[in-house]
């Protein structure tokens, strides 16, 4: 699995290459996917790739779901809901969306998404959440040390081809989470989003900062 420095939002109507994205979400992805294993969540990563930017991971069926744990309102949440940004959650909360880019990406409800479009069984969607507890916590954690906030994220689980076990894939990076530092400046694909400074710098930030760490 490679990750590369190319960069979209808005279902692909803004594009850009940013400079050293790839290598970037490589090592943080790495980084937290060695430690989800450790903490004993199930994952597709199998060890570092040839080079700087890739990894070898397990082939699996996706699960057409992206889900989504949010410790502080921000992004989508804020505008569906027409609520600040940064009010803290009591808990972490969990929101599955149906991937289809086609029909925007739209919530759905566990049951829904077992009885309705029959996307797994209700145990396996069980599954998911309670791992995505528990990636949102040992993130945070990790984050935390490097002096950033998680605010929310967005994780993808699959179907080992070989086993049949539930494990987490995809990625976990500055792309598929937000980041805060102490004054709310954002490190994350937001500043992509909305133009908030140099994109690039602020990767390469967030590399120094894991590198330095590792
Ligand atoms: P949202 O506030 O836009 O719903 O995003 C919630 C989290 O999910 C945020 O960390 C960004 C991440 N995300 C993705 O990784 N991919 C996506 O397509 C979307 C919409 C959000």
């Amino acid at each position: 699995m490679e990750s590369t420095d190319r960069i979209s939002a808005g279902n692909g109507e803004k594009r850009d290459v940013v400079d050293g994205k790839g290598l970037t979400n490589n090592a943080i992805s790495t980084a937290l996917f060695k430690l989800f294993k450790k903490n004993g969540i199930p994952t597709h990563y199998v060890c570092e790739g040839s080079n700087e930017f890739s990894k070898v991971v397990r082939k699996a069926e996706m699960i057409p779901l992206e889900v989504i744990g949010r410790f502080i309102a921000a992004g989508s949440f804020c505008k569906r809901y027409n609520i600040p940004s940064g009010k803290v959650f009591k808990e972490m909360t969990i929101e599955f969306s149906y991937k289809d880019d086609s029909l925007g990406d739209p919530f759905i409800s566990k049951t829904a998404a077992a009885y309705g479009l029959d996307i797994a069984s209700e145990e396996t969607l069980d599954d998911i959440e309670n791992y995505a507890f528990y990636i949102g916590i040992c993130a945070q954690d990790f984050f935390k040390e490097f002096g950033l906030t998680l605010v929310d994220f967005k994780v993808e689980f699959g179907i080992d081809c070989e086993t049949g076990e539930l494990i987490l894939c995809d990625e976990f990076s500055p792309d598929t989470c937000r980041l805060w530092d102490k004054d709310g400046k954002s490190y994350d694909k937001d500043v992509f989003r909305k133009n908030l400074g140099n994109v690039s710098e602020t990767y390469k930030v967030l590399l120094d900062i894991v590198q330095e760490n590792k």
